[in-house]
């Protein structure tokens, strides 16, 4: 089974693909991630995509696809993949069905959680993040068990650098410019399952069970 997680930066994307992998086991392929991975080791990808990131602007098409392929190709001998931030523009969406149809491989869902810009504001700017693990807290709505340290691993979180107000008011409105039409996208091919993403994140997650059920069951 594969998936795709859309949804405005803040919906929960991260949250949830790491439970559903863990249920479905399927690999988690975050673009996110990745990049800021490339950033971190300052290859040459990380150095031309730092600009556009810590902006919140989207990085270049051909960028993107170019190092999609290679995740792709790499993961797929694993099982199934969750797709969490690609695609993000219709460009990138038709690149991916292309490599799709050469590998002979299919999206069975995908998933699209919405949520208020209202909330997307106050989630992101309390968002803190593990550096070891990448699991995703909010210093109110899904705090570490202790203040400022990761449940799993003890680690200390540290909060994003485009988390800032500032940013994450142009993230948004990148999102509704060049990714909200993708959603039609995949609703004119019958694949997008929509979720309200208001709400505890063990309603959403049955939620989002419930929608790839009703798919792949189907
Ligand atoms: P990326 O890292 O993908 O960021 P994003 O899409 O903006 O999404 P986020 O990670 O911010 O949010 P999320 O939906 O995963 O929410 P989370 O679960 O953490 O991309 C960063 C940048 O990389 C982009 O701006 C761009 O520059 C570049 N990029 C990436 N992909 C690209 C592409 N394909 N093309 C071009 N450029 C690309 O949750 C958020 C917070 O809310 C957390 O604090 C969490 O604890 C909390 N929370 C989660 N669920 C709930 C709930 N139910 N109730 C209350 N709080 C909740």
């Amino acid at each position: 089974m594969n998936l795709i997680f859309l949804g405005p930066p803040g919906a929960g994307k991260g949250t949830q693909a790491k439970r559903i992998c863990d249920k479905y086991n399927l690999t988690q392929i975050a673009t996110g991630d990745i990049l800021r991975e490339h950033l971190k080791n300052e290859t040459g990808l990380g150095k031309k995509a730092r600009e556009y990131i810590d902006a919140g602007n989207l990085v270049p098409n051909d960028l993107i696809i170019d190092m999609m392929r290679y995740e792709i190709e790499k993961n797929r001998s694993k099982g199934g993949y969750l797709l969490d931030g690609f695609p993000r523009t219709v460009t990138q969406a038709e690149a991916l069905d292309e490599l799709l149809n050469d590998l002979n491989d299919k999206i069975d869902v995908a998933i699209v959680l919405n949520v208020p810009n209202s909330e997307l504001m106050a989630r992101l700017t309390g968002r803190r993040v593990c550096p070891s693990c990448g699991t995703s807290y909010h210093l109110i709505f899904n705090p570490p068990a202790n203040e400022g340290v990761c449940d799993h691993d003890g680690e200390e979180l540290f909060q994003r650098k485009d988390d800032n107000e500032e940013t994450v008011n142009n993230r948004l409105e990148v999102y509704t410019k060049e990714t909200k039409p993708i959603i039609t996208y995949y609703e004119k091919q019958g694949l997008a399952h929509h979720v309200d993403g208001v709400g505890t994140v063990d309603e959403i997650f049955n939620l989002i069970n419930e929608g790839i059920d009703s798919f792949v069951n189907n």
